[in-house]
């Protein structure tokens, strides 16, 4: 039986293995949800109970393994654990129920939705493990004034990542409303300059959470998620200029504002 330290960096191990190849594949194969659907990879399931059903374990099994940290009651602990809950009720409960009123039909795929069910079990594990259990944390009286300024500027981050993130889903599901069930050109806000402001808020909130939780596993997780959004995003850019032709802004770029 091998031991909990040993299971804890296999998963961290894994992440770090299969980003820079989850990046090569998606140079070549876009992930066929939403607009990039096609036919062959399995059964169609509601869009909302298939987000619901991809992102639960971030919820369940963050809350199953909680108690059994050594640090759950040190402050750092609670500081760092509470906004990938916080970002993973709103995934899990909030963004299927808008997606449920939104019109979305396109079906999602049983087997990215049980890829993407994978992923979260393995990376629950991984960040709940590494913030409540194996990170070094000092004693919790003695915490020094630049690691809660560190901690700070790394939830700042993520906060403003999560507002940009949620807002602008919350303006696709609308747009994808007003267009009746399909695709509108988004306008105003962070939508002139990059065509997945929604992923640009994504990535900023893995980067802060990875500068707040400075472990191995929270930097792996913010690369996992640059290696999966960075290409999906230069694949929706492609989408829109392909499909709306000269009504789609060229001078927008894919994720980051005047870069890429
Ligand atoms: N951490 C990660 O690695 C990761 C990975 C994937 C997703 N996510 C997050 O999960 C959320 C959803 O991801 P997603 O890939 O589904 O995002 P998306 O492609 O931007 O789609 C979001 C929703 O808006 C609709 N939509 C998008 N553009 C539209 C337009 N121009 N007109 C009308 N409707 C439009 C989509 O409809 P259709 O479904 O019909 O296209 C879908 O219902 C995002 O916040 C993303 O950051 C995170």
């Amino acid at each position: 039986m091998p031991s909990d330290e040993s299971v804890f960096s296999a998963a961290v191990g894994i992440l770090y293995v299969t980003c820079p190849l989850i990046f090569l594949y998606l140079q070549f194969c876009t992930v066929p949800y939403g607009r990039h659907a096609r036919p062959g990879w399995g059964p169609p399931l509601p869009p909302a109970a298939a987000w619901f059903l991809i992102e639960s374990p971030t919820i369940w099994l963050t809350l199953l393994l909680l108690p059994h940290g050594r640090h759950l009651s040190h402050p750092l602990a609670l500081a760092i654990i509470s906004p990938f809950l916080l970002h993973y009720l709103n995934r899990t409960v909030v963004y299927p129920i808008r997606l449920l009123r939104s019109g979305t039909k396109a079906g999602f795929p049983l087997s990215v939705a049980a890829v993407g069910f994978c992923f979260n079990l393995l990376n629950a594990y991984a960040q709940t493990r590494s913030v409540t259990h194996y990170a070094h944390y000092p004693p919790a009286g003695d915490v020094g004034w630049w690691i809660w300024a560190r901690v700070a500027a790394g939830l700042a981050v993520f906060l403003w990542g999560m507002a940009v993130n949620v807002s602008s889903d919350l303006a696709l599901l609308r747009l994808k409303n007003t267009a009746g069930g399909g695709y509108k050109v988004p306008e105003g806000g962070w939508f002139e300059l990059v065509a997945c402001p929604n992923y640009m808020g994504e990535a900023a909130e893995w980067l802060g959470w990875a500068v707040a939780a400075s472990t191995p596993a929270a930097l792996a997780f913010f690369l996992y998620t640059c290696a999966n959004l960075f290409p999906r995003a230069s694949s929706h850019r492609r989408w829109y200029l392909q499909n709306f032709g000269h009504r789609y802004p060229p001078s927008r770029k894919s994720i980051i504002p005047f870069v890429f």
